[in-house]
């Protein structure tokens, strides 16, 4: 991302924030692991024909287990999302993030003016003279700045909402799949059905957007390759909110600004 802020001698580059603290750190942490193991756990019912699925199978129990697996795992995800929930609610910090992360219209704004700013197409048309006059009355059409995000940027509140409308369904769904006889007792077998459907191509959506969308953007994404460590030591340095966050980063210069003429205010009365 290309640098519009300078650093401050308020924010040191190398100074170190906390951006995951330990409870958000382990949320995070048990949501991979009962993502993942609802994934192997689940994808093999699936795809039952391929030959790697078939190789995991092959003794006995093995599906037994599986199925006991699938269900710990949904089990201790569900109780992630309460801990999760708890937090938000009851915690100063849980909702100050929660406010942070609810997506705006800026959000929207931003997706759009960063898609053409990546397309280029008005650069380069500006560059080649074509519609030259209206690109100089009207500049933003150039789409030349990225846009500056916040705490959070439109990726990651998009991401956010997507786990909550999907644990959503896959709770739902799969609470019905385990109870089959509940099931069958409140809805037709269509609804049913139904459950099965929706429980199936989501969790095909959902490891498709973490291994594509998710994976890219913590790991392979040039601003933070090889990988963003903050899932795991929870920390920020100045240098990355500078880039990755300078709205946020202007708040806390702001605060820092009026703290220290406070502070100089205090001293020479
Ligand atoms: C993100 C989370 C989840 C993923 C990725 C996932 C994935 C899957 C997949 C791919 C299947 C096979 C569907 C089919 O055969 O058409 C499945 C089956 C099943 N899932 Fe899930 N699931 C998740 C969460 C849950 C939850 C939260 C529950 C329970 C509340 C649950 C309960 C079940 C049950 C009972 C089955 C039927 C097969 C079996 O007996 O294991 N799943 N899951």
């Amino acid at each position: 991302m290309e640098e519009r802020l300078n650093e401050s001698p308020l924010i040191r580059d190398d100074e170190i924030f906390l951006r995951m603290n330990l409870a958000e750190r382990l949320q995070h942490i048990l949501l991979i692991i009962t993502f993942t193991t609802l994934i192997i756990t689940g994808l093999p019912l699936l795809f039952y024909e391929m030959k790697i699925f078939k190789s995991m199978f092959a003794f006995e129990k093995a599906f037994y287990i599986r199925g006991i697996l699938h269900r710990v795992a949904a089990v201790i995800l569900i109780v992630n999302i309460v801990w999760h929930s708890l937090y938000t609610i009851f915690t100063k910090r849980g909702r100050a993030n929660f406010k942070e992360i609810i997506p705006k219209f800026k959000d929207a704004r931003d997706a759009w003016e960063i898609f053409w700013h990546n397309v280029g197409l008005t650069q380069f048309l500006y560059k080649k003279g074509v519609f030259k006059k209206f690109f100089d009355r009207h500049p933003y059409w150039l789409f030349e700045k990225e846009p500056e995000f916040g705490r959070y940027n439109f990726i990651e509140k998009f991401e956010y909402l997507a786990v909550a409308w999907g644990s959503f369904i896959m709770i739902i769904s799969g609470f019905f799949m385990w109870n089959v006889e509940l099931s069958l007792r409140l809805f037709p077998l269509w609804v049913h059905d139904i459950f099965v459907i929706v429980h199936g191509y989501e969790a095909m959506l959902a490891f498709l957007a973490i291994i594509i969308w998710h994976m890219y953007n913590v790991h392979l994404n040039p601003e933070v390759f090889p990988m963003s460590k903050i899932w795991l030591n929870g920390k920020i340095t100045g240098h990355e909110l500078r880039t990755l966050h300078p709205l946020e980063y202007r708040k806390i210069l702001e605060e820092r600004r009026k703290a220290a003429e406070r502070a100089s205010r205090i001293k020479s009365p």
